[in-house]
């Protein structure tokens, strides 16, 4: 018998002496009935076969369901999908999982056929290629992007039965791509040059207005998401990444950069994606993402099995920098204890937050507010409408609550 086999077993008797003791320890606080011999088990579901053999592209187990859940508008091609954020671990979206927003469809775009054009007051206009994009000098940033519109169904105060639902138009990777500020010194910006246009290759040339400021501090042209190129649901070849800003104006399949002095009043700017207040103005151009988070276990459409310990863990995020702290409630907001934190933590990114807790079998109402490194702190709803009214789809940050029932049921309840 080869030696590893050997070297193997007092280890996996190791694992047996643990496994038997995570028993004993969770026994006492549980409910949950019958105690199989350890042992036993690992035995009849430890696999004799010879598995697959190696293969070019990954798949996940296929026991693992977890997928988008997809909306359709009106408009043809047009619609969205939603991130199952209580499926998902740590602060990385699988780009598999990353939400979707498009106005008229994915388009199918050939890296060796596409270009960005650079014009409008600049000293030397550019036409780049994908290849020469990746000549320049890259970098790879964790950053979250969010749908504005995500939890407007908060609004009304019904509100999403899950976090995927209520909570779901928000993802974060890890991108990778070129400053476009190192784009724009290629071309030569002109002093006068206040805003640019950025625009996308899609059928509907979904275009929006960037202000020069942010084009320079941290805007980046993305051609890679988590490890590989991004995916053509997320813009592929490029992408335009406004960190912290708003999910839209991170304009997908980039093939246009206009400078100007003046913002263009796009139609995604000006009949969409503007926020209408009580009195029937409607503010125009919020882009930054307010401090927000959302309690992902437990939550929503989940049934505890009986009491006793579990982690409550969720996810905080804010487009002004870091997350400092997350604060939870197990009792409708009365009380409030800090969450851990995972470092490091990013800027603009999500931050996971985990908190222990023994569930005594009650009813509890389950709710997190974060606190961004600007001393903003996350909302109560009735706060919010306070200052915005519930004319607007879009900037919804409420603190969400989940009630737990003695049953064990976890359902939506107003905060
Ligand atoms: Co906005």
């Amino acid at each position: 018998m080869p030696e590893d086999l050997l070297a193997h077993k007092p280890q996996r008797r190791r694992f047996l002496r643990i496994a038997t003791a995570m028993t004993g320890a969770l026994a006492g606080c549980s409910d949950s009935g019958a105690k199989k011999d350890a042992a036993a088990t690992m035995e009849e579901t430890e696999p004799s076969l010879l598995g697959k053999i190696a293969s070019p592209y990954g798949e996940r187990a296929k026991f693992e369901k977890a997928k988008r859940s997809t909306r359709e508008s009106k408009t043809p091609a047009a619609g969205s999908s939603g991130t199952p954020l209580q499926d998902t671990y740590g602060i990385i979206t699988p780009s598999s999982l990353h939400f979707e927003r498009h106005h008229s469809g994915v388009p199918e775009i050939d890296p060796a056929k596409h270009t960005l054009l650079i014009h409008g007051m600049v000293e030397r206009p550019l036409v780049l290629s994908v290849a020469d994009i990746k000549r320049m000098p890259s970098m790879s940033r964790i950053h979250f992007v969010e749908c504005s519109g995500n939890s407007g169904g908060e609004w009304s105060g019904k509100g999403g039965p899950d976090p995927q639902r209520s909570h779901g138009l928000a993802s974060c990777s890890e991108w990778t791509g070129v400053l476009l500020s190192t784009l724009l010194a290629e071309a030569g910006v002109k002093k006068e040059a206040k805003w640019l246009l950025a625009e996308g290759a899609d059928a509907c040339k979904m275009g929006r207005s960037v202000p020069i400021e942010k084009a320079m501090a941290d805007a980046m042209v993305v051609y890679g998401q988590n490890g590989e190129a991004i995916r053509p649901e997320q813009g592929y070849p490029l992408r335009l990444l406004l960190p912290g800003w708003e999910g839209n104006i991170n304009v997908k399949w980039l093939h246009r950069i206009h400078l100007a002095d003046q913002p263009f009043y796009t139609k995604d700017e000006t009949s969409k994606y503007t926020d209408l207040m009580a009195d029937g103005k409607a503010r125009i151009f919020t882009w930054e993402m307010d401090a927000k988070s959302v309690i992902t276990a437990p939550c929503g459409g989940q049934k505890l099995e009986g009491k006793g310990f579990r982690e409550i863990s969720g996810l905080a995020w804010s487009g002004r920098g870091r997350i400092e702290k997350v604060e939870v409630s197990t009792d409708g907001g009365k009380t409030w204890a800090a969450a851990q934190l995972q470092e490091p933590r990013y800027p603009k990114a999500f931050t996971r937050f985990r908190l222990p807790w023994t569930w005594d079998g009650s009813d509890a109402v389950l709710s997190s507010r974060a606190i961004d490194e600007t001393g903003y702190v996350q909302p109560s709803r009735q706060a919010l409408i306070d200052v915005r009214g519930t004319n607007s789809q879009y900037h919804c940050n409420s603190i969400k609550a989940w009630k737990v029932a003695a049953d064990g049921s976890v359902t939506n309840v107003e905060a």
